[in-house]
């Protein structure tokens, strides 16, 4: 039986990284998890195990902690690839906090990779996000398409991130880095034990949709109706968070033996606008949520969906889930768990 592979997931509590954890440990992989539990619980490791049957390892630490980081890579030196989700991600957060979102997310980042490379790790899967193509000059997106100064903090991070490690790697040809760029994550793990468990009113659109379902909130706000788009509502490329985890475990074995830094989009190639993913939702779960025309929210965008292409052609992953399973399973994970995670 060939040495299991040790992956250590920065953010792992979170919703991404937490359904990555599962995805990881039944493909075999021996998972660490690292978070600082400041925008998520730990409650989702007692989800990981009762799904999977085994917990991963897991340390409470921020990343702007060195000697933590340092502690725990002396404790783990077993760790082969780093995947990093940790970091501060509400896009409205971000402009009123923009000191706190530079300092978490780039001076804690800096941290880890210099700790990283200190205990000879240089492989790296960075969480990346659409948000780096601003308001895109074309869709599909590809992976070429130039990047446009996010209209936010949280934005630009990711910008600068994937900035900075494109530096590292061209100082450093042993760095071996596959940038992820997720477009809209929603949906639940499907046995409903798992899901996003945001901290108070919803910025996202499923999370809000989902406690209007619930009755948490009355009614769905939809942020403008008069963009160049089918139905005036903004169009996105929702993307089925199991999905998102197998594009992670596709993207280890796709690095092997690699060098340098490999940019992939994860989307499913499809745009759906906010009345289309109302729709459906409703057809899903046979349920009605109300909704009223809004003004458009500040810096929103008209259309953005990926082209895939590249991680089929060179990953072979290809998204599964459908829209209609996406609402299914996250109103599974609302319903079953109304208040997320708990206290
Ligand atoms: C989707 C659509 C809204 C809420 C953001 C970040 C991105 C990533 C995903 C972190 C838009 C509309 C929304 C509501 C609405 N986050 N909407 N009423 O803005 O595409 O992307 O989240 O990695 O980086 O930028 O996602 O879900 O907020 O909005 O009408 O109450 O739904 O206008 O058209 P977005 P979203």
């Amino acid at each position: 039986m060939p040495e299991k592979q040790t992956i250590l997931v920065t953010g792992g509590t979170g919703f991404i990284g937490s359904h990555t954890c599962v995805e990881l440990i039944e493909q075999g992989y021996d998972v660490v998890v690292l978070d600082n539990l400041v925008n998520s619980k730990v409650e989702s490791l007692n989800r990981i195990e009762r799904i999977t049957g085994t917990r991963p390892r897991f340390y409470e630490v921020d990343i702007l902690d060195r000697e933590a980081l340092e502690r725990l890579f002396a404790e783990e030196p077993d760790i082969s690839c780093v995947i990093h989700f940790a970091g501060l991600k509400a896009v409205g957060e971000s402009c009123k906090k923009p000191w706190e979102y530079y300092h978490n997310n780039i001076a804690g980042s800096l941290e880890l990779f210099d700790v990283m490379r200190a205990h000879g790790c240089k492989n790296l899967i960075f969480s990346s996000s659409a948000t780096v193509y601003g308001d895109p000059e074309f869709v599909p997106i590809t992976e070429e398409c130039p990047k446009h100064t996010p209209t936010n903090p949280y934005g630009k991070t990711k910008t600068m991130l994937e900035d900075i490690l494109v530096d590292l790697s061209a100082a450093d040809a042993e760095w071996n880095i596959v940038l992820l760029r997720y477009f809209n994550p929603i949906g639940a793990h499907p046995s409903g034990l798992m899901g996003e468990d945001p901290n108070g009113i919803p910025n996202n659109l499923m999370p809000y949709i989902t406690q209007v379902a619930s009755g948490k909130l009355e009614e769905l706000g939809v942020f403008g109706d008069d963009y160049d788009t089918p139905d005036g509502t903004g169009v996105r490329d929702y993307i089925h968070v199991m999905d998102l985890a197998v594009g992670h475990v596709k993207s280890i074995e796709f690095m092997a033996g690699k060098h340098g830094v490999n940019v992939f989009n994860l989307g499913t190639g499809i745009g759906y606008s906010v009345l289309d993913v109302v729709h459906a939702f409703e057809s899903a779960n046979g349920l009605t949520i109300p909704y009223r025309i809004k003004p458009r929210r500040a810096g929103d965008i008209a259309c953005c969906y990926a082209s895939a292409e590249k991680a089929e052609r060179d990953m072979g992953w290809k998204a599964q889930y459908g829209i209609e399973e996406m609402c299914a399973d996250s109103w599974r994970w609302q319903s079953m768990n109304p208040d997320g995670y708990g206290d």
